[in-house]
């Protein structure tokens, strides 16, 4: 699969599955632990290595199972985490190892290849110090790359006042009801890699407009969406619990839109 060079000289797929609603009843955020992660089992099958998961999510460990259950090496994998902002996990830096710790226990693994903080922590000696222990982790080998999720560009001007190692990626919310166009420009300015959550919230309207532009490459709306974010250098991580749908976004790196249509899409 097609990879992204992050800042750090990493790499990873520009494609990879979500995960938040794995593992739970309904296949609802919310919804109880059910242990059933056939989902992420079908979407390794088919060939995900990018795994987005997050402690919040409640599902660490149970992706950390199904990935070692699979038979695949570690280092086929490019394993996803988050801290949440809640003082619960952040707060002093013994409270951020431990739980640091505990997210590499959960996915059965020595080191995770990326480590976001989920949200902005308002707290500033709190996002010093958490930051801080993120970097002490990447010096330890324990973490590969560091980086943030949703936040806004001043959070990351006011986080750059304390890194050490500037993050790699900012994962924020990116789809036609809310493109955040202008956190895109600035992170690719900056060398902070975007990665887009939520890449298939849609209007009926929009999926009509992206079916139109994909009739002529033979691509659906989905296809035409997922390309138009991966063809300018933004990483998606759609999730799906149908193995149609994953195999689908599989196949939407393999064409390029023309101007005139990413024109169109910018417009949207
Ligand atoms: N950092 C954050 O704060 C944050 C917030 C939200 C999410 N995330 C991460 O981002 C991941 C993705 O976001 P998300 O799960 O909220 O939403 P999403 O991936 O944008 O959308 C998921 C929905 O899209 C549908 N879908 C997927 N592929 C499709 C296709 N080819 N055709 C038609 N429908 C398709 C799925 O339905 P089917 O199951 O029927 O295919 C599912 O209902 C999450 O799982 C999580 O890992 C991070």
């Amino acid at each position: 699969m097609e990879k992204v060079r992050l800042n750090n000289g990493s790499s990873l797929p520009y494609l990879g599955t979500g995960t938040n609603t794995y593992g739970k009843e309904n296949n609802e955020y919310q919804g109880d632990l059910n242990g059933d992660f056939s989902a992420l089992k079908s979407a390794i099958d088919l060939g995900y290595r990018l795994i987005d998961t997050a402690i919040s999510y409640r599902n660490e460990a149970g992706v950390g199972e199904t990935v070692s259950k699979s038979g695949i090496d570690r280092s086929a994998f490019y394993l996803t985490t988050k801290i949440p902002a809640d003082n619960q996990y952040i707060k002093d830096k013994d409270t951020v190892r431990h739980t640091l710790e505990q997210s590499l226990k959960n996915l059965q693994t020595d080191y995770i290849d990326l480590y976001l903080i989920h949200k902005p922590i308002e707290d500033e000696d709190k996002l010093k110090l958490t930051w801080e222990v993120l970097e002490e982790y990447v010096g330890k080998g324990k973490i590969k790359s560091i980086g943030v999720s949703n936040f806004s560009i001043e959070d990351l001007k006011k986080l750059d006042q304390y890194a050490t190692i500037k993050p790699a990626v900012n994962q924020i919310e990116s789809n036609p009801t809310k493109w955040n166009n202008e956190w895109i420009k600035y992170m690719f300015a900056e060398n902070i890699r975007p990665q887009a959550w939520g890449p298939m919230k849609t209007t009926d309207a929009h999926r009509q407009v992206l079916a139109d532009i994909g009739e002529k490459y033979g691509k659906t709306w989905a296809h035409v969406l997922l390309r138009y974010q991966t063809q300018r250098g933004v990483i998606v991580i759609p999730k799906s619990h149908s193995r149609n749908n994953q195999e689908a976004n599989l196949s939407s790196l393999d064409f390029t839109l023309s101007d005139e249509d990413i024109e169109k899409i910018d417009q949207l």
